[in-house]
C-alpha cells in the first residue's frame, strides 16, 4: 500500500509532533517514509530526529533561487512579468535534497511560499505546487505532510491528492472551529478520508465534549492523545518524542491512529 497522508489543523495544536510520531512509526514497520515539511514555522526535522547540525545546514526548496529559475526559468524575486514554466521538473527533487531523521524517514523541506496571507502567483509557489501534485509514490511508500496552520496557500491545489486528511485538534473551541473549515475544504476538493485527532486531552470530560462538537461536525475521531509534559520537554530540547522517555502514552495513542488509516 502507499499512502498520501495530511496533517493540518490550526497554530499550535500538535500537527508536528503527531507527523513526527507518525512517521517514525511507519518508518520502524520498515516503511519507505517521505515526509514535508510545509510550515514555514515548522521544526519537524527534530520531531524525527535530524541532528543537529544538519538541521543548520538545511534550505528550504523555497530558498533554492538557482534550483528554481533552472527550473522554472525565472529567479524568485525577480520581476515576474516574464513567463516562467508552471510545471517544472520535480521528480528527482526527494532523491536530491531530502535529509534523514531516524528510522529512515527522509525530509524534504518545502518552506514559505507566502508572501502575505496568500499564497503567490510566482516560480517558486509553481515549483512546490508541482513537486506536491506530482509527487509518485512507489509501492509500500508513505508520504505524510505537515502543513501549515492555514490551509489557504499550499492549501487546495496540494491537498488535493491526498489520501487521508487528519485535522488534529485540542480541548477547545477554535480549533474545534479551524477543523470544521479543513473538513469542508476537504470534501470539497474530493479527499475522500478525512479524520480528527484529538490532542492534549487531559480528562474524560475534556475528551467527551470534544467527541460531541467533532460528532455534530461530521468528524470521525481516529485517536485521543493525552496531555504529556515531556513533548513540551521533547520540543524545547529540539529532540524527537520518540528518544524521550516517558512518552509511551503518546506514541500508543500515535499508534491507534495508524491502525485507523489501514
Ligand atoms: N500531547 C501533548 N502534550 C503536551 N504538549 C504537547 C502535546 N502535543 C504537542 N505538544 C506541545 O505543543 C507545542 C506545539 O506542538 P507542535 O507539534 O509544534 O504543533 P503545531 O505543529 O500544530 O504548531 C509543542 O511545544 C509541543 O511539544
Ligand atoms: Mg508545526
Amino acid at each position: 500500500m502507499a499512502l498520501k497522508i495530511a496533517v493540518s489543523g490550526k497554530g499550535g495544536v500538535g500537527k508536528t509532533t503527531v507527523a513526527g510520531i507518525l512517521s517514525r512509526l511507519y518508518g520502524r514497520e520498515g516503511k519507505r517514509v517521505l515526509v514535508l515539511d510545509a510550515d514555514p514555522a515548522s521544526n519537524l526535522a527534530s520531531a524525527i530526529g535530524v541532528p543537529k547540525e544538519m538541521r543548520g545546514r538545511i534550505v528550504p526548496l523555497s530558498k533554492m533561487l538557482d534550483l528554481i529559475e533552472e527550473r522554472t526559468g525565472v529567479r524568485p524575486g525577480s520581476s515576474y512579468g516574464g513567463m516562467f514554466t508552471i510545471n517544472p521538473k520535480v521528480d528527482d527533487l526527494a532523491a536530491k535534497y531530502a535529509v534523514e531523521g531516524k528510522d529512515g524517514v527522509r525530509l524534504l523541506v518545502l518552506g514559505t511560499i507566502s508572501t502575505g496571507g496568500g499564497g503567490c502567483f510566482c516560480p517558486e509557489s509553481a515549483l512546490l505546487k508541482t513537486l506536491i501534485k506530482h509527487l509518485v509514490l512507489e509501492k509500500d511508500q508513505y508520504m505524510i505532510m505537515d502543513m501549515e496552520a492555514g490551509l489557504e496557500h499550499l492549501g487546495r491545489a496540494s491537498s488535493r491528492n491526498m489520501d487521508v486528511m487528519i485535522v488534529v485538534v485540542e480541548p477547545g473551541m477554535r480549533s474545534l472551529e479551524t477543523a470544521e473549515k479543513i473538513k469542508d475544504l476537504a470534501s470539497q476538493i474530493g479527499i475522500k478520508k478525512v479524520v480528527a485527532v484529538l490532542n492534549k486531552a487531559s480528562s474524560v470530560e475534556e475528551r467527551g465534549l470534544v467527541e460531541e462538537e467533532l460528532r455534530k461536525a461530521g468528524l470521525p475521531l481516529a485517536a485521543t492523545i493525552p496531555y504529556n509534559r515531556r513533548l513540551v520537554e521533547a520540543d524545547l530540547k529540539g529532540v524527537s518524542p520518540l528518544d524521550l522517555e516517558g512518552t509511551e502514552d503518546v506514541v500508543a495513542a500515535v499508534r491507534d491512529l495508524k491502525d485507523s488509516l489501514e
